[in-house]
């Protein structure tokens, strides 16, 4: 019966491909189907995609961009949007493998016009988001000639994980980003995974002076291998295109877990320093030509947090007192502190190697919030500032087939300038909005001196289309509990609350939204405070991403609320609060 059905759902089909007529026929078979393209020349083909459906095999003939088969989540029984599939005039013939005769994306198969309805409920006016497909980690963030570059993971074909290529956008002001066509795209050695970029100044890879150079990871993966390699690509025209260097992989090896190259020019040594995640520990490789690497040292095996690979890492110098500290960045990928989140070790290093002034079992985090991961800086700033970007989501969440956002998936957090204060004796790292936002919030809505006891309904936020920024001042205060509450006539709130009894600043996102789409979502997220009393409080709203800051810790959370929080509160418990409010948007 089963077979009967197949067979005339497969002439069905044949029959269809005739009638299409759209530019392109269709043969479906039992576990493989064939597009072939009337005629040929560049259009593009709206792939149908069901984040629920398994992963169907793809190759792309003649393709100059997709090489290698890819893989994409071809409508079973639903569609959640359609994904570009741009071809070039020398694809006639796709082929398809592991899908069935009976999924909607035969008939849902288009050419031509974007067929996606404008769904763009969460999307953020300044926090950076790819125009359609999944993104995780910020890569290859250089300034060059006035552009802040954002290379990032990339999945050009679905809205969830896979196919890893590097993105790219530009901006100039880190509020306006502009996506630019993505730049590298798997091939043979294996997907383009995280990395960086940097600026050859003296030219010593020899691709030109001043030529913008990717270091990026290699990973290939089939039934039998994994394996992790380093490889570089350079670019001679502001990064819009870029050349894989034909003597790649760079750093050749054999290992699984052995990624995330972030490069840096160390001065003193006159050498290219690469720090490498390797299993849950970090290496560090180093380089007169970004060609030829040798291997300096291993951190990291006994200290910190070791819930997980490590990933991500960055090495940056930061003025302490009267010298420097050695910052290093390390990502946890599933199951620290609260899912993703980056941890940092203060230290020094001499070009070779890296020593930890704090104890072993000591772990301090970046940001104390859920969504903030792949924390990674900025090369060749002008300024010299220490300036970071992270990924907007954690592991633990972003992957469900259901994530609020449609046609798009990922977030990066707002750029931060970081800098290490000394606190209980000890350096810290606090990381602050870029004062570029400034410009942006120059509107000033209010500004207000008040006494709040028990509630206080402090003013709406009117302008749907575009970020707020709420700073709150206190006087000294005997008040237990001081509250903001963001909500919307739906009854859907997000809470920041300093308690000084706990010394903690909880940021609560459980009634915060559409939260059931993954079990982990509604959360409270806790950071320490650094005295028992109020300190000054800034939060940044961009609908849906709220991003916190007091003297010591920065909490960044995604939000899903129906409709965008319009409503401030503020509330007390305790005693009376003086504050000092002001709440700004951009233009
Ligand atoms: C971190 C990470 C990196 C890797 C990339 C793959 O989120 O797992 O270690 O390079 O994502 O997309």
């Amino acid at each position: 019966m089963k077979k009967l059905f197949q067979t005339l759902l497969l002439l069905l089909f044949a029959g269809l491909s005739v009638a299409y007529g759209k530019g392109f026929s269709l043969d479906v078979k039992e576990k493989s189907a064939v597009i072939t393209l009337d005629r040929a020349k560049t259009q593009t083909l709206w792939l149908p995609i069901d984040n629920s459906a398994k992963e169907v095999k793809m190759t792309v003939n003649g393709s100059p961009l997709f090489t290698e088969p890819v893989t994409v989540r071809l409508a079973e029984k639903k569609v959640d949007c359609w994904m570009p599939l741009y071809l070039d005039k020398n694809t006639t013939r796709i082929e398809l493998k592991g899908c069935k005769p009976e999924y909607i994306a035969w008939k849902e198969l288009k050419m031509g016009k974007n067929p996606n309805p404008k769904i763009e409920d969460f999307r953020q006016h300044i926090h950076f988001s790819p125009e359609m497909g999944w993104t995780n980690d910020p890569n290859g963030m250089v300034w060059h000639e006035g552009e802040w570059h954002l290379f990032f993971q990339y999945n050009p074909l679905g809205t969830r994980w896979g196919n890893m290529s590097w993105g790219h956008a530009v901006s100039r002001d880190l509020t306006k980003w502009k996506q630019l066509p993505t730049v590298m795209f798997p091939d043979s050695l294996g997907a383009i995974y995280s990395g960086s970029a940097v600026i050859d100044k003296n030219n010593t890879a020899g691709f030109g002076k001043d030529a913008m150079i990717a270091i990026y990871t290699s990973s290939y993966r089939n039934n039998k291998i994994k394996r992790q390699q380093q490889s570089i690509a350079y670019s001679t025209d502001n990064g819009r295109t870029f050349t894989k260097y034909e003597g790649n992989p760079v750093l050749p090896s054999t290992r699984r877990d052995f990624r995330d190259p972030k490069v840096f020019w160390h001065t003193p040594t006159e050498r290219w320093i690469m720090p490498l995640a390797c299993g849950q520990g970090m290496e560090f490789y180093s380089s007169k030509n970004l060609k030829e690497w040798k291997f300096e040292s291993r951190f990291g095996d006994k200290y910190g947090c070791h819930f997980g690979v490590w990933e991500c890492p960055d090495l940056v110098e930061l003025p302490y007192k009267d010298g420097t500290k050695w910052v290093l960045f390390c990502s946890i990928t599933k199951d620290a502190q609260h899912g993703s989140s980056v941890q940092y070790f203060v230290g020094d290093f001499d070009g070779h190697t890296f020593t930890c002034d704090t104890p072993e079992e000591h772990t301090d985090w970046i940001n104390y919030g859920r969504d903030n991961y792949a924390t990674v800086t900025w090369s060749n700033v002008p300024d010299g500032r220490c300036m970071a970007l992270a990924w907007q989501n954690n592991w633990k969440c972003c992957s469900h087939a259901d994530f609020p956002t449609v046609g798009y998936r990922g977030y990066m957090s707002l750029a931060y300038e970081l800098q290490l204060i000394e606190h209980e004796g000890k350096a810290k790292l606090v990381a602050t909005p870029a004062r570029e936002y400034n410009n942006y919030f120059s509107t000033i809505a209010l500004n207000r001196k008040t006494t709040v006891e028990g509630q206080l309904e402090l003013c709406q936020l009117k302008h749907q289309d575009r970020a707020y920024r709420l700073r709150f001042d206190f006087k000294e205060s005997q008040a237990s509990l001081f509250g903001v509450r963001l909500s919307n006539k739906h009854g859907e709130y997000v809470e920041f609350c300093f308690d000084r009894a706990k010394r903690e600043l909880r940021v609560d996102r459980r009634k915060s939204g559409m939260v059931d789409f993954n079990d982990k979502f509604p959360s409270v997220s806790v950071a320490p405070m650094s005295t028992a009393e109020m300190q000054s409080l800034t939060i940044i709203l961009d609908r849906a991403s709220v991003e916190c800051f007091s003297d010591i810790a920065a909490v960044s959370n995604l939000v899903f609320p129906t409709e965008s929080y319009n409503h401030v509160e503020l509330y007390t418990s305790g005693g009376p609060v003086e504050v000092n409010a002001e709440v700004s948007h951009g233009k």
